[in-house]
């Protein structure tokens, strides 16, 4: 499903180049849960960012579907992204002036999903994640574990077929950690989905299938 195959990027900014990733590969078939760990500067965030088509590689490949994402126009990739993948990340990224059922509802309006489709949606998502109760709250009128599940909702709106994570536990306590990652691995177990979740917390890695680790930009080997 997702094939990443000898990922380089190297940052040009400031006098010294920085070579972010040196030659990254793995593979992540559909139901699988895959945890990137390793230590702060490794990599881990840029391997996101390129799959997520935030970012260009300097070198190598990213095939999803056998389809490279690396060669698509700024159109192409805008759309591929918003229709196949999902993004969770850190500090939630929800747009503070809107209700949870906007937050939602915003990309699908933008694919180009009519308003009351936009809505049911949104609303049957916001359910399953256990939020049918908080639709019209705004972020600041949301805990952090709830503000996370309507970044989940978010995520899911496209039905995508990959889900990226960067931390996603990371500003949230125990027990709201616990919930985000029992729903985050229910995607791939129970969905089906791809999930590939870059952390740092063991706890968060026990919840993964299968772990690699990063280490000055390369796979560390098992
Ligand atoms: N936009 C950028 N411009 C220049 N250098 C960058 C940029 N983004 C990241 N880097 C550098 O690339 C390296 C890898 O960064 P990355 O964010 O991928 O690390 P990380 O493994 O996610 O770390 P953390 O665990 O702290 O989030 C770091 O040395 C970082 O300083
Ligand atoms: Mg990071």
């Amino acid at each position: 499903m997702l094939d990443v195959r000898d990922l380089k990027k190297t940052y040009h900014q400031g006098e010294v180049p920085v070579h972010a990733l040196r030659g990254v590969s793995f593979r992540l078939e559909p139901g699988e849960f895959l945890a990137v760990s390793g230590p702060s500067g490794s990599g881990k965030s840029t391997i996101l960012n390129l799959i997520g088509g935030l970012d260009d590689p300097t070198d190598g490949d990213i095939l999803i579907d056998g389809r490279s994402i690396v060669t698509l126009d700024d159109a192409e990739r805008t759309r591929m992204r918003r229709s196949r993948i999902g993004f969770i990340f850190q500090f939630f990224n929800l747009l503070p002036t809107m209700t949870a059922i906007e937050n939602v509802t915003l990309p699908l309006l933008l694919g180009g999903t009519a308003r009351k489709s936009a809505d049911q949606r949104a609303t049957e998502i916001l359910e399953r994640v256990g939020l049918g109760h908080r639709l019209h709250h705004r972020p600041t009128e949301l805990s952090g574990g709830e503000q996370q599940r309507v970044a989940i909702a978010r995520a899911l709106a496209f039905d995508p077929v990959l889900i990226l994570a960067d931390e996603p536990t990371g500003n949230l306590d125990t027990k709201s950690g616990t919930q985000v990652m029992e729903m985050i691995s229910a995607l791939a177990r129970d969905f089906g989905k791809a999930v590939l979740l870059v952390t740092h917390d063991p706890r968060s890695i026990s919840y993964a299938g299968r772990v690699i680790n990063i280490v000055d930009g390369l796979v560390e080997a098992a």
